[in-house]
């Protein structure tokens, strides 16, 4: 069974008085789904939310992480400072770090191995640009970002990856994919998989979706039979909506 997530991406929003209103307002709302629910607060407030929640079943996760164990990396942070905080999952790969920080595919590979090392579960993102969909690149695109971050590791190691499909184009922009488009790329994700780790590395993998997933559109995007749960942005950030979205599932 693949595992179903909801995870809120946080981004840099809310300072701590703000991340223990949403908190609060996290814990009261009421669950009709099964699916895994995460959430991504900044570095500064991971240790605070991770002691909030720690008896809930929510699991509080990290955006970034740099692949050194330590050193002379001015502002960063390690696998082994979040294990140490509580957190045991981490984002990586975000188009948002690829286009405002450079984050290139090898760093990401790096950066994708120093989480394996340190035992952390992965929810690695990628996702084509808008030229690169209207151009019909889109496929080539997402393949080579896969490959390029994810194919040295050997087949046992994916069980820590979950995927997230976030098209650039849809984050942030209220422009959704259309659930046909979600489910396409994700078979095709699936496919790539399968083709170079056989089946049950294909169809055991989550794959979630991200880009302007909202109360309004999430259900019928999650009935899509390749689309195993959401990574969530500007709609993570109110508790009624964030539930509204993990109770579609
Ligand atoms: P939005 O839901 O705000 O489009 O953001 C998606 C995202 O980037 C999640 O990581």
């Amino acid at each position: 069974m693949r595992r179903q997530i909801v995870a809120g991406n946080w981004k840099m929003n809310n300072d701590l008085t703000e991340t223990e209103s949403l908190i609060t307002d996290l814990k009261k709302q009421s669950r009709s789904s099964e699916a895994e629910v995460m959430v991504a607060p900044t570095f500064t407030n991971l240790w605070h939310a991770y002691e909030a929640l720690r008896l809930s079943d929510i699991e509080v996760i990290a955006q970034n992480m740099h692949f050194a164990e330590s050193g002379a990396y001015t502002g960063e942070v390690s696998a082994s400072m979040l294990l140490s905080v509580g957190i045991q999952t981490v984002i990586l790969g975000h188009s948002e770090r690829r286009a405002y920080f450079k984050e290139t595919d090898e760093m990401l590979a790096k950066k994708v191995d120093a989480a394996l090392k340190n035992n952390m579960t992965v929810i690695f993102c990628f996702g084509e640009e808008l030229n690169d969909r209207k151009s019909g690149n889109h496929e080539n695109i997402v393949e080579s970002q896969i490959k390029n971050a994810l194919f040295h590791l050997d087949e046992q190691v994916w069980s820590s990856i979950v995927l997230a499909y976030e098209p650039v184009w849809a984050i942030g922009t209220g422009e959704t994919a259309s659930p046909e488009q979600a489910q396409d790329m994700h078979a095709f994700i699936r496919k790539t998989l399968n083709d170079k780790y056989g089946s049950k590395v294909a169809e055991s993998t989550s794959i979630l979706y991200g880009g302007s997933v909202k109360p309004g559109n999430a259900a019928e995007i999650f009935s899509k039979p390749d689309v195993d749960g959401g990574l969530i942005g500007g709609a993570a950030l109110k508790a009624e909506d964030f539930f509204a979205i993990v109770n579609a599932i």
